[in-house]
């Protein structure tokens, strides 16, 4: 392998960059170019890159976001969108790609290879872990800490003001991150698409709370379960008192990714760069029980509840 392509595609996520500079260094130890492709898939077809190595990715390990930059470009998925891709493939004679991103970019990997015959290896990145084949996706546990982090101070003004605050947390369809959340903060409440909820014994058990001698009430909202705003709106119905939202969003993106983000991110794009050069490819790697696997890229679909449901139970009770 001569030249390898490297893209970050779908939503950035803490980690993007130490995989990124994984990549490129692993690359460069193999004696081959490393063409990194700017703005995700909107980049392939656009045909904006940049020739990379070590001095490209020095100084970013600690870096939110991606340098690459994103950008969610489902055209690629029509016939139309993938024509610009395949005249840039063809300028760049690529001998194969690292793609770092979610489901929606590792479709886009699969494409490649089917369309344009390009070797593709997957690193699953994405704050919503919904990707099988890996315990974590990188930026997971930089979003959580993000999470736990500002529940944790909304906490210190319901406790003063003896409030109730609904704060909506990210994971697309999936309540992971949500449910985790809740757990590590002692929240009141949780509610998560995988496990249906009723506002009323909700309203019933924070009342309960209250007379027991509770200063606060904290419902953590999957942003997949509902929205904040309506929680608030039904809760504030029913009990009457003095209801506060706070929705997460973005921030939850960004910041400079967690030791284990940049330790995982480091593994699996150091991990994902020798599979290609070793011929492997059409294939994702993953950490699973603190182990380098493989799985396939082909066909994969965000995480089904399993994962959640695993902590019923803790959260029944601790939550
Ligand atoms: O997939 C990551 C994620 O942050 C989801 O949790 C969220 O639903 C979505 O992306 C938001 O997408 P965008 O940044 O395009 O608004």
């Amino acid at each position: 392998m001569k030249r390898i392509g490297v893209l970050t595609g779908g939503g950035d996520s803490a980690g993007m960059n130490p995989a990124l500079r994984a990549v490129v260094r692993t690359a460069w130890n193999h004696g081959a170019e490393v063409i990194g492709i700017k703005r995700g898939w909107l980049g392939l077809a656009e045909g904006t890159y940049e020739t990379m190595g070590p001095g490209s990715v020095s100084g970013i390990l600690h870096r939110g976001g991606t340098i690459l930059r994103t950008f969610r470009y489902p055209e690629f998925a029509t016939d139309e969108g993938a024509i610009p891709v395949g005249n840039t493939l063809k300028k760049l004679n690529l001998d194969g790609m690292v793609i770092i991103g979610g489901d929606g970019s590792f479709r886009g990997g699969t494409k490649l290879t089917k369309e344009f015959g390009i070797p593709v290896v997957g690193i699953p990145a994405t704050i919503d872990n919904d990707i099988p084949g890996t315990d974590m996706s990188i930026g997971f546990d930089t979003a959580l800490n993000v999470a736990i982090d500002a529940v944790d101070k909304v906490k210190d003004t319901a406790s003063s003001h003896g409030r109730i605050f609904v704060i909506e947390v990210m994971g697309r369809n999936y309540g992971l991150l949500a449910a985790q959340t809740a757990i590590a903060t002692g929240a009141e409440e949780v509610l998560l698409p995988e496990i249906p909820h009723d506002l009323d014994q909700i309203a019933r058990r924070i009342t309960e709370g209250y007379k027991s001698g509770k200063s606060h009430a904290i419902i953590i909202v999957a942003e997949g379960a509902a929205k904040a705003q309506y929680v608030t709106y039904e809760i504030k119905e029913r009990l009457r008192r003095s209801v506060r939202m706070v929705v997460l969003g973005h921030v939850q993106r960004g910041g400079s990714p967690s030791g284990y983000d940049r330790i995982l991110a480091s593994r699996m794009g150091h991990h994902a760069t020798e599979l290609l050069f070793a011929g492997q490819h059409g294939i994702m790697v993953g950490v699973v029980a603190n182990k380098l696997k493989t799985s396939s890229l082909d066909k994969k679909k965000p995480m089904s509840a399993k994962a959640v449901l695993a902590d019923a139970r803790l959260m029944e009770i601790l939550v």
